[in-house]
């Protein structure tokens, strides 16, 4: 289990989460939900290293990451998938995962299989430009660079940001497949309604604390998220 335990992390003298506790079971999707600079990404960014810790810690089966640097933290297993889709526009699709999947434990094929049978379109692409891929592909592209890795933990940021609702439902439907295959999934995510459809448990943060947690089927009857965040009167 990946588990936070009130976790603190600022920008300069600014603080940005204030004691954030949340634990990613093995199999499950863990979703983050929380206006514009609630935090989420720094949330994401700390627990992987690219943030430093002001407080707290971070747990990975009963052992203490929380000094562990970004690299070290892909080695045990945690991948990071940026926001902004962060690929090498003038590479081929297939050279893209080739990249990611350099240094990975297992072997370089086993990553491919798992990435094209959850992303058959990508392997439809694999030998176009990722530059030239649309943004619902690109987005799949860059889950599909952590597959190769052979993680065991998946940090998502963002993965529903400017494409289209019935991509964004997808997206969903696949990060919960990817569930089922064992691995635990930390979904940062602007559109509530999407991810609490497609988690299993969801975190609120407003103003980098946790206001509200629970299952996502209870969360998405409770009032205030409905009012505020589902646009539900
Ligand atoms: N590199 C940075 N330097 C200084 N302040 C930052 C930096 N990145 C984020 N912040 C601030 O930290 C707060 C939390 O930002 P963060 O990006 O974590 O929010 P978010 O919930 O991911 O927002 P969004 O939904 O827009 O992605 C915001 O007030 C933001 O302005
Ligand atoms: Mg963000």
């Amino acid at each position: 289990m990946l588990q936070v335990k009130n976790l603190a992390a600022s920008y300069g003298a600014a603080p940005v989460l204030r004691g954030v506790s949340l634990d990613v079971e093995p199999g499950s999707v863990t979703a983050v939900i929380g206006v514009n600079g609630s935090g989420k990404s720094t949330l994401l960014r700390a627990i992987s290293g690219l943030v430093p810790k002001v407080a707290g810690e971070v747990i990975l089966d009963g052992v203490s990451v929380a000094r562990k640097k970004p690299h070290e933290m892909a080695r045990l297993g945690v991948a990071h998938c940026l926001e902004g889709r962060r690929v090498f526009p003038f590479m081929t699709v297939l050279e893209n995962l080739e990249i990611a999947g350099y240094g990975s434990k297992a072997p370089i094929e086993e990553g491919l299989h798992k990435a094209f049978e959850l992303f058959p379109i990508l392997k439809q692409r694999k030998k176009i430009a990722a530059g030239k891929l649309s943004g619902g592909e690109l987005q799949m592209l860059c889950v599909a660079q952590t597959l190769v890795k052979d993680c065991r933990y998946i940090l998502i940021d963002e993965l529903t940001a400017g494409v289209s609702p019935l991509v964004s439902q997808s997206m969903g439907q696949v990060v919960k497949e990817l569930s089922r295959s064992g691995i635990g999934i930390l979904w940062a995510e602007q559109n509530a309604e999407v991810a609490l459809e497609w988690s299993d448990f969801c975190f609120l943060l407003q103003l980098g604390e946790v206001v509200l947690h629970g299952k996502s089927e209870d969360l998405m009857a409770d009032d205030l998220v409905k009012r505020e965040y589902l646009g539900i009167s």
